[in-house]
């Protein structure tokens, strides 16, 4: 079959087999199909998506297209998480050596952030020292060892994902749930997991804004996974103000140290129980969510968790003494306070907004090059529901380059959506999502 034929059968709604699926994607790898013909098919697939089953096949050609870890000689059942992105999220500094700490092993593999949203890969990197880029074989000597590695994406890992998004990223074709869906899973698969932990965000900081999309999405990516034997859950979480109250590297550093030492903003808290006891019952060692929760909230409150955090910082070359002594942590030395210009109650956000004032001060990329500073960022002091008068404090911003401020702070002032009368957030998390949940 000539592959103008499988383009014009998938542009005219006709599914296609699991042979010419594997094909396609063989093609795409080893760069036999041009360019302007896989543009078409991804096109294609914009306008009529794929089948549960042609997904399940699609993605795990994307997975076996490079590498696929095997840990399988390392005991224990390996769980990780994904977040589809948000602002202020450093969920995963806490979460990983938490659930490390509570005895179910996490081989993390991280992106860096883009556009308005942080990664986990550059608030590590923010640790001096601290090395994102071991070799697979360490890798596995650190999830064997303290159960938990946090490294960035490798080359081989799914080689078919890095050319397709290229070539979606100039089609206009990345706004399309089942090649997100089998991006984000090709990838995550192949790491060797036994289960996964999925927090997709919806709202205004959200990659999905709308929540029906967002819920699609997530039951898009259960199934892939479940599809590949991999036990899979979602929680549909809201991402319509930040995550607690720092933006930027170090900052986050910080406040991910609070929560682990027991303390921190209680949204952070409360959505690292929620993802990681999730984590504890797939790894097998609760039963319940309620059990798990308990066993939590005591490695956080006990400083287990924070230790487990600084074993990992020191085995991946990291200053683990900069996780109690802040000063050792590269921070900019200008503070600016940004205040409120008129009276009113915080209604909500323009969250990637505030991502993106973050990102103008240096703590983001607009663009894959970019180099992010890793001491700049803010301190948000409002939330949904603050009252704020004219004057008052909104945000203090860590600068280093005074002439990016302006941009930045009147993007934070235009984010931040001031109504009259009183204004509450919806639940932080709002649904979840897991094979049973999925149509038959
Ligand atoms: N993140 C990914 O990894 N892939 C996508 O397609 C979109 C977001």
């Amino acid at each position: 079959m000539r592959f103008v034929d499988l383009i014009a059968r998938k542009r005219d709604g006709l599914s296609l087999t699991a042979a010419e699926l594997q094909s396609i994607v063989a093609g795409v790898v080893d760069g036999t199909l041009p360019d302007y013909q896989v543009a078409a098919f991804l096109m294609a697939v914009y306008f009529r998506g794929m089948s549960p089953a042609e997904l399940a096949t699609w993605a795990d050609s994307m997975l076996r297209s490079g590498i696929v870890l095997d840990l399988s000689d390392i005991p224990g059942i390996k769980v990780d998480k994904h977040s589809t992105g948000g602002v202020g999220d450093k969920i995963s500094l806490i979460l990983a050596p938490l659930v490390a700490a509570a005895g179910v092993p996490v081989p993390m593999i991280s992106g860096r952030g883009l556009g308005h949203t942080g990664g986990t890969l550059d608030k590590l990197e923010a640790i001096p020292g601290f090395n994102t880029q071991l070799d697979i074989e360490t890798f596995r000597r650190l999830v064997r060892e303290l159960r938990c590695g946090l490294i960035g994406q490798t080359a081989e890992i799914a080689p078919a994902d890095r050319k397709l998004y290229a070539l979606r990223d100039v089609t206009a074709t990345v706004e399309c749930i089942p090649l997100i869906a089998s991006s984000i899973m090709s990838k995550k698969l192949a790491e060797g997991i036994d289960a996964l932990v999925l927090d997709v965000k919806f709202g205004s900081g959200a990659f999905m804004a709308q929540l029906p999309r967002a819920r699609e999405l997530a039951q898009t990516m259960v199934a892939i996974g479940e599809a590949a034997g991999r036990k899979t859950v979602a929680l549909l979480t809201d991402m319509n103000q930040p995550l607690g109250a720092m933006i930027g590297n170090s900052l986050e550093v910080i406040e991910s140290c609070d929560v682990l030492r027991g303390g921190g903003p209680a949204d952070i808290r409360e959505l690292t129980l929620a993802l990681s006891a999730e984590m504890l019952v797939l790894g097998g060692v609760s039963a319940t969510i309620a059990d798990a929760r308990a066993t939590l909230v005591k490695l956080l409150d006990n400083g287990a968790a924070f230790a487990q955090f600084e074993k990992i910082v020191a085995a991946q070359g990291g200053d683990a003494r900069a996780l109690s002594d802040y000063s050792r942590l590269p921070v900019a030395t200008q503070v600016v306070d940004v205040v409120a210009e008129s009276d009113g109650v915080v209604h909500g956000f323009e969250c990637a907004e505030v991502g993106r004032a973050a990102m103008l001060l240096g703590a983001g990329r607009a663009t894959r090059d970019d180099i992010v500073d890793p001491g700049v960022g803010l301190q948000m002091h409002v939330r949904i529901g603050s009252h704020v008068r004219r004057g008052d404090l909104l945000a203090r911003a860590w600068v280093s380059d005074r002439s990016k401020t302006d941009e930045a702070f009147a993007t934070l002032r235009d984010a931040i959506v001031l109504g009259d009368g009183p204004a509450v957030a919806g639940p932080l998390v709002l649904e979840r999502i897991d094979a049973s949940s999925l149509a038959p």
